[in-house]
């Protein structure tokens, strides 16, 4: 709280608003009284310029470019960090010290399986069902298994679901890649790292050993880290609103898989992937720089644009140099790249794009990494919501422990028809 307050004048009275100031970025001025003082709302669709709530987790200047994650900046966390790492420290707010580093990822190692039942829930798809129809369903399921931590006015409860959801995540996700591959379920191995625990889930066969390549083990690691949180995006504050009316944290994780599945949020990945192999040689770059620019045409460059970050997404710097790494590393060379770094030369050069501020976001040269590492496009925004779940538990926890936090239930500018009285049928 400040001293400083933000006066509103309406009709010949003046109403003051307190301005309230956080530790780093914008101030706010408190409006929870405007309503009862003025008989109005304030108007904010897709909330451009609205707090909805305090929090300590992440914290991003978009005209700066920074995203900081409680404090530590994401590339030195993205070059430094396991995420076993950053998940403690999302969610208990400082790095662990060596014993708690090594308690909470024996924790999480020890949540890793599903119950066997829910393997069952995969027989019910189509071999063709995208993995993010599968996430939805198996982890909104999960809380018809785990009643044991679905109370969430017990810390101890939610720190449990908190722990079940991070492990169980990557079992999830593999199992719904090899289930469209028609190949068997493997079992997590707890000797393996998070990361590369994923990976022979995802890629190993039980016909013969899986050893976890450590270029792509590194690859992987980084862009989870980089995809962990992200302050009120969509997707965090749908997870937001949904534990606000008491639902248990898998209703609500499963919420938040379900937002971040549009192509404007975290589909936008498979979709940039998509257009860049559409697009398939820089001599049509133009073409569709033209199209982006067209107000009558619907199409946007994915991977293009961001609602906070109108400088650079400090997460597409480091994905961008990891894809040089990756494919360097790898041996491979892929074309895909070349119509990205082109396309991304030609566009900042641009007049629109640097008027309007575009620019490449996280989702821009992710796809190229998981191509190289085998990832199939569909299983792209899979692997975001695998990540960006231990953001969301995070969040989730610091939503449910904030004294200030109620249901959230905005309000509207009604453009309706006012009052009016039934007309019968055959008077109309
Ligand atoms: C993520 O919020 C988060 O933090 C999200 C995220 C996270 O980690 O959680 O960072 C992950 O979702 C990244 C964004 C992924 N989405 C895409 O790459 C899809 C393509 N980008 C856009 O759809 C768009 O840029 C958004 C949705 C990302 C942001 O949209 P805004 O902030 O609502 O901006 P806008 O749609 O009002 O666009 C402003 C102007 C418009 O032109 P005018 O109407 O002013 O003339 O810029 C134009 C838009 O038409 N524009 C684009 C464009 N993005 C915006 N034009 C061409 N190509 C684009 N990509």
């Amino acid at each position: 709280m400040t001293d400083r307050n933000v006066t509103l004048s309406t009709e010949g009275k003046d109403f003051n608003y307190p301005i309230l100031e956080g530790s780093v970025g914008p101030e706010v001025f408190d409006v929870r009284k405007l309503y009862g003082q003025t008989g109005m709302f304030t108007y904010d669709p897709g909330f451009t310029s609205t707090a909805s709530c305090q929090s300590a987790i992440t914290y991003i200047d978009g005209e700066k470019g920074v995203l900081l994650h409680r404090g530590y900046p994401i590339d030195q966390l993205a070059e430094n960090s396991t995420f076993m790492e950053v998940a403690y420290l999302l969610l208990h707010g400082e790095l662990p010290k060596g014993s708690e580093l090594h308690d909470f990822t024996y924790t999480i190692s020890r949540h890793t399986m599903l119950h066997e039942q829910l393997a069952t829930f995969y027989r019910g798809f189509r071999r063709d069902a995208h993995p993010m129809a599968i996430m939805c369903g198996v982890v909104g399921a999960l809380s018809a298994f785990y009643h044991d931590s679905t109370d969430i006015t017990d810390p101890e409860q939610r720190m449990i679901a908190s722990h079940r959801l991070i492990a169980k995540m990557p079992t999830i996700a593999a199992m719904a890649y090899k289930y469209s591959v028609g190949q068997p379920f493997l079992y997590p191995d707890n000797s393996l790292s998070y990361t590369g625990n994923f990976l022979r889930m995802t890629f190993g066969v039980p016909a013969e050993p899986y050893a976890v390549n450590p270029v792509v083990e590194r690859a992987m690691r980084r862009i989870f880290i980089l995809h962990a949180d992200h302050e009120q995006n969509a997707s965090t504050s749908t997870v937001r609103l949904a534990g606000s009316s008491g639902a248990n944290p898998f209703a609500c994780i499963a919420a938040g898989i379900a937002c971040l599945w549009g192509p404007a949020h975290g589909g936008a990945n498979e979709a940039a992937l998509n257009m860049l192999r559409e697009i398939g040689d820089v001599k049509r770059i133009p073409e569709y720089i033209a199209r982006a620019k067209d107000k009558d045409d619907p199409f946007r460059l994915m991977g293009f644009g961001h609602r906070v970050y109108k400088n650079f997404d400090p997460r597409a710097k480091v994905m961008k140099a990891t894809a040089d790494e990756v494919l360097k590393e790898l041996g491979k060379s892929d074309p895909v790249l070349d119509v990205a770094k082109e396309l991304e030369q030609i566009a900042l050069s641009d007049d629109y794009f640097i008027e309007k501020k575009l620019y490449p976001n996280v989702d821009f040269y992710s796809g190229v990494i998981l191509n190289a590492i085998g990832f199939p496009t569909d299983m792209f925004t899979a692997l975001f919501a695998l990540a960006r779940t231990v953001g969301w538990v995070a969040q989730w926890n610091e939503m449910i422990s904030d004294p200030e936090q109620k249901i959230g239930r905005p309000r509207q500018l009604y453009v309706g028809q006012p009052q009016r009285d039934y007309v019968p049928v055959d008077k109309r």
